[in-house]
């Protein structure tokens, strides 16, 4: 039976310099093991919340002091000592329900998402390590299942929104790598494209390097076709065919460019039904097979009209929509909003409600993309949790920064030793 003997935590800081959180869990076997949590940039409204110290005096209130104490003094007290069961499922839902239940609000915002979540995966790591399992083989039986394919890259060529300057609106254009059948050979596709998009860019903007959030490029395009007609010329100067080896995915992130129901793309704003016409343009015109956050979190009602407008051609991506949250996807299943997940563990706060959102997105038929965050750390979980909860993409940024490399170095490692194939693409659900 494992058993906490003692858990503690302190302040980091992530890729973006700004703290978070990372957790020890150490159990009376001796075995000990840390995590570390990300943090987003382009949030939505429904997340769970993160606990900063508010002084703005240090890191501009940013500070997680205050959640590392969460660990050391609240956590540590309630959870050491306490035996768990040896099934690992239950063993983690009972770790995570108490640490719930102790914090009592409905948002996570007493002891902090971030001090919950980094306790939750410390947990994690350690009783896997405790067990000899890989990490990936445990979180593969948290939701009872038997790994057997690698998630597809989705990868982030160029940067706009809140990532980058805001030179456009829309936050990411991705390179799906689709006939590479191994981590390694999309890494390498994706290599390709991304220096010759920098050498694109340094020819006509005549801009050197220069890197957003995620590690993407960020061009100074005037509109965001131009910059999506950008990477269709990136991959065919690099050699690839769009469309058939290299396709594109954009988290539009469209929450953050809507104001009194009109979509401010371009000069001229949107309405909701202008602005799925115009997603379905760039799908006539452009080799994109997945949509992330195409419409605002809040328009709700427009959603199901976008899935029928263009998810028989690509994925229907909710994020800052769902925001991982078990009663948001019930809704969006409901209304036929989306068809497919970004799961990101950190918008709910602890790996067991994470979990029973990607059942819930399973059994609606949705696919799934794991996401790591803009702020990251050098942990790597994120890689394990894509293979061991069988996502269809993995949604990592770009192919630059350490923090993304660790999980695509994991990603690696993981191909290497199992051999397991790509997930097959594309995979869209006609299920209504
Ligand atoms: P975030 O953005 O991590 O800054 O929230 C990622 C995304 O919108 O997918
Ligand atoms: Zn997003």
């Amino acid at each position: 039976m494992p058993k906490i003997q003692r858990l503690t935590a302190r302040e980091i800081l992530d890729s973006r310099g700004r703290p978070t959180v990372s957790a020890t869990c150490t159990l009376e076997s001796g075995v000990s093991a840390s995590a570390s949590v990300p943090s987003g940039a382009s949030t939505g409204r429904a997340e769970a919340r993160e606990l900063r110290d508010g002084d703005p005096d240090r890191y501009r209130g940013l500070g997680c002091r205050k959640a590392a104490q969460s660990v050391n003094l609240d956590l540590n007290a309630a959870l050491a000592g306490v035996g768990l069961p040896d099934a690992i499922e239950a063993a983690q839902s009972q770790l995570d329900q108490a640490m719930i239940a102790l914090d009592s609000t409905p948002d996570k915002s007493r002891l902090g998402a971030n001090a919950i979540l980094a306790v939750s995966v410390a947990f994690a790591r350690t009783n896997a390590l405790d067990q000899r399992m890989p990490l990936y083989g445990y979180f593969a039986q948290l939701v009872r299942r038997e790994p057997d394919y690698l998630p597809r890259l989705t990868v982030n060529l160029f940067s706009g929104g809140k990532h980058a300057g805001g030179q456009v609106p829309i936050q990411d254009v991705l390179l799906i790598p689709q006939s590479a059948a191994s981590i390694d050979s999309a890494l390498a596709a994706t290599y390709e494209v991304y220096q010759t998009a920098a050498e694109l860019i340094l020819r006509r903007y005549g801009m050197r390097l220069l890197r957003a959030d995620e590690g993407g490029l960020a061009p100074p395009c005037k509109t965001a076709a131009e910059m999506i007609a950008l990477a269709v010329e990136s991959i065919e100067e690099a050699g690839f065919v769009p469309g058939k080896d290299i396709a594109l995915g954009v988290d539009v992130a469209a929450s953050h460019f809507y104001r009194d129901e009109r979509y401010e793309l371009g000069k001229q704003p949107l309405d909701s039904r202008a602005m799925i016409d115009r997603l379905g343009n760039w799908l006539q015109d452009y080799p994109i097979i997945s949509v992330e956050d195409g419409l605002a979190e809040d328009d709700w009602q427009h959603w199901p009209g976008l899935r029928s407008a263009i998810g028989d051609k690509a994925l229907v991506v909710g994020d800052d929509l769902l925001c991982t949250n078990p009663d948001r996807i019930r809704r969006a299943v409901e209304t036929g909003a989306c068809n497919a997940l970004l799961l990101k563990v950190n918008q709910v706060g602890t790996l067991t409600e994470a979990a029973r959102a990607l059942e819930m997105a399973r059994a609606a038929g949705w696919a799934v993309s794991l996401s790591v965050r803009s702020g990251e750390t050098e942990d790597d979980w994120a890689a394990d949790l894509a293979v061991g909860w069988g996502a269809d993409q993995f949604k990592n940024g770009s192919i630059t920064q350490s923090e993304r490399l660790a999980k695509y170095n994991r990603l690696l490692f993981i191909e290497e030793q199992n051999r397991w194939a790509v997930r097959a693409w594309p995979r869209t659900s006609k299920r209504a």
